[in-house]
C-alpha cells in the first residue's frame, strides 16, 4: 500500500480498543473528579496540539467549574514510529501561568519524553499548582517518570489511533479507538 493512502474506514483499521461509551464513561468520571478538586480555584486547562483536540473537547465539557483554556504546539524529531528524539516547542502559549493552577492534558503517554517536556516548560514559569491528565496511560516503554494525577485507561503496547490520535494524520476524527499495526516496511 502507498505511505500515503491509508486504509479505508470505517472496518479495516484494526479491532475495537476502547468503545465510545466506554470513552466517554471515563471522561465523565474525570471531568467530575477535577471539578471537585479544583472547586474554587483559578484552572487553567492546558493540551498538546494535536492528538488532544477530541479528549480535550470532551473533558471540557465534563468539568463543571469555571476554567479557561489554552493550547500548546509541538513538533518532534527522531526516527518515524518512535517518539526517542527531541521536543521542541513551535507554538507557545496566549495566556500566563504564574501563579495559577494548571493542568496539563495529554492525549497518551509513551515513553514519557513529551509530557516530561511540557511539565519542564511549564514548571519553569512558576504556575501555583501542576498537574498531568492523561487519557491513555502506556507504561511499557516508559523512559522518564511522570507523576500522573488523572488517567484515563492503563493500557497495553498496542499502538492505536481515534478519538485525536493519527496514524499519519488520519483517523483522529473516529469517535472510538481502534488497535492500528503500521507496515513497518514503510519507515
Ligand atoms: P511519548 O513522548 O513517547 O510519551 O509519546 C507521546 C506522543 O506520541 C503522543 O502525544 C502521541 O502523539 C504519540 N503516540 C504515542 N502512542 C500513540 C498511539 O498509540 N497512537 C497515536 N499516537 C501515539
Ligand atoms: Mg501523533
Amino acid at each position: 500500500m502507498d505511505s500515503s493512502t491509508p486504509a479505508p474506514w470505517p472496518g479495516d483499521i484494526g479491532p475495537l480498543f476502547l468503545g465510545e461509551e466506554q470513552i466517554q464513561a471515563r471522561v465523565a468520571e474525570l471531568g467530575a473528579q477535577i471539578s471537585r478538586d479544583y472547586a474554587g480555584e483559578d484552572l487553567i486547562v492546558i493540551g498538546v496540539l494535536k492528538g488532544v483536540l477530541v479528549f480535550m473537547a470532551d473533558l471540557l465539557r465534563a468539568i463543571t467549574i469555571p476554567v479557561t483554556v489554552d493550547f500548546l504546539g509541538i513538533s518532534r524529531y527522531g526516527p518515524s514510529q518512535q517518539t526517542h528524539g527531541v521536543v521542541r516547542l513551535t507554538n507557545d502559549l496566549n495566556e500566563t501561568v504564574a501563579g495559577r493552577h494548571v493542568l496539563f492534558v495529554e492525549d497518551v503517554i509513551d515513553t514519557g519524553l513529551t509530557t516530561n517536556f511540557i511539565m519542564r516548560t511549564l514548571r519553569l514559569r512558576q504556575p501555583e499548582s501542576l498537574e498531568a491528565c492523561v487519557l491513555l496511560n502506556r507504561t511499557r516503554r516508559r523512559i522518564i517518570d511522570v507523576n500522573l494525577a488523572y488517567v484515563g485507561f492503563d493500557v497495553p503496547d498496542d499502538f492505536v489511533v481515534g478519538y485525536g490520535l493519527d496514524y499519519r494524520e488520519h483517523y483522529r476524527n473516529l469517535p472510538y479507538i481502534v488497535k492500528f499495526e503500521p507496515d513497518q516496511s514503510e519507515d
